[in-house]
């Protein structure tokens, strides 16, 4: 069943402008897996196209929830459901190393399938209802908005997937620029109707994927198995509260930090090696949930905001155990069958239902990139079509 929830804290601006991003987004999206995937190569996610592997794991609801948190996922205490895990970085390009030779790297993804979850839900997964929890390993995400997510886009797809240009309207006042540059600059401000906030979320986001790269953000990690991933943005906790979701590991798993000549793979290799290992993994999960009726507090509609710990505290809900040794992680089949998942954060119980206006681009982007390559890989689908199709967007555009 599909259904679409009503949530009283969010407030889209213009719905025909929003429709119309989204759009653009998805198709963008798209047309960017084309360019980066040309036939023979095998087309992967339009984000976290690289995984470090994918664990087979159990959910299992705290036993002495208060009536309060029963809610939803979380409604029957001591339930244990199963789930898999893939866990992966957020950068679009697959081959970029998982640390670059200056130390710099980008995000890594925690994403969450529970099985079988009963109930209702805002979108069926195949046939089955599931519950999608997907994070990055900070508090925050970079972009505030659909509006700056789909300028980045829009550069991506301009520039080769280099986001450089993205920045550029802070570097108006830099007085190492020609005047030619700054025409350029000062054209593309007008051209894209960057306002002043624009601004203001280009500089927010400037030094939240600063910190990320530099790990003032979160601390780089050693192990994808042994880092905090939270989900960023906001969800519905039943019918009038709001809540962000945080996964951390109980106990350090080794390594801590990565080796100092790390390889281009080196967080495959260690989950490999813990998962080849005796040691189960375990992390909390855990909710900010929170009531406030000032939106302009709570500030739904901006993904890039900060929920302090200190005044919002995490409260553990769930266990999620990763029983080693799984040997299998590295198994061509078992690879396969983790490249096939379809994670959104829309596989949801209606009670989390996604909000804020990054989250409601992500219905419709998660399913393009998906449904586009999942297409692409499929073996139904005769070689040749796909190879034409491109040969004529090559040639006309
Ligand atoms: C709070 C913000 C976000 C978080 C925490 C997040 C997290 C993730 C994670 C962990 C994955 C990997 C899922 C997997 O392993 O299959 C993923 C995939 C993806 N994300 Fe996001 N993401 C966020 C925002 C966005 C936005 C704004 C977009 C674009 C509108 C986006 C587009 C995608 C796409 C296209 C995929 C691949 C989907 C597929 O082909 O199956 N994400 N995201």
């Amino acid at each position: 069943m599909t259904t679409t929830g009503k949530c009283p804290f969010e407030h889209i601006h213009d719905l025909a402008e929003e429709q119309q991003q989204i759009a653009e987004t998805a198709e963008l999206t798209v047309k960017l897996l084309d360019k980066r995937y040309a036939p023979p190569k095998q087309m992967l996610r339009g984000v976290h196209p690289k995984s470090h592997g994918c664990v087979n794991a159990s959910f299992s609801i705290n036993n002495d929830l208060p009536p309060e948190l029963q809610v939803g996922l979380f409604a029957t205490p001591g339930k244990t459901y199963s789930a898999i895990i893939r866990f992966s970085n957020a950068e679009a390009l697959v081959d970029k190393p998982d640390l670059n030779e200056d130390g710099e790297h980008g995000s890594r993804g925690m994403a969450i399938k529970i099985f079988d979850v009963g109930g209702d839900v805002l979108q069926t997964d195949g046939n089955a209802n599931n519950q999608d929890f997907l994070m990055i390993n900070q508090p925050v995400f970079a972009f505030a908005n659909m509006r700056d997510y789909l300028r980045l886009n829009r550069i991506l797809d301009q520039d080769k997937d280099i986001p450089n240009r993205f920045f550029a309207p802070l570097q108006l006042n830099s007085s190492s620029l020609t005047e030619e540059q700054k025409r350029h600059i000062l054209d593309y401000i007008e051209a894209e109707n960057i306002t002043p906030e624009d601004i203001q979320h280009m500089a927010a986001t400037a030094a939240i994927v600063n910190g990320i790269k530099t790990s003032k953000i979160t601390p780089s990690v050693g192990n994808p198995l042994g880092a905090q991933y939270f989900s960023a943005a906001p969800f519905m906790f039943g019918d009038n509260k709001v809540m962000k979701f945080s996964a951390k590991p109980i106990a350090p798993v080794p390594p801590l930090s990565p080796p100092p000549a790390p390889a281009q793979d080196y967080l495959r290799a260690a989950l490999t090696e813990t998962m080849h290992g005796e040691e189960s993994i375990e992390f909390d999960f855990m909710l900010q949930i929170r009531e406030d009726i000032s939106d302009v507090d709570l500030e739904i509609e901006n993904a890039s905001t900060h929920w302090p710990e200190n005044a919002f505290p995490f409260v553990k809900v769930a266990k999620i155990t990763i029983e080693a040794p799984q040997a299998e992680v590295t198994s061509a089949s078992h690879v396969s069958k983790c490249e096939n998942l379809v994670f959104t954060p829309w596989h949801a119980l209606v009670e989390h239902q996604p909000i804020g206006s990054i989250n409601r681009l992500r219905r419709a982007v998660y399913q393009a990139s998906a449904e586009h390559r999942l297409q692409a890989n499929s073996p139904t689908l005769p070689f040749f079509i796909r190879w034409i199709e491109n040969a004529f967007k090559f040639l006309f555009g």
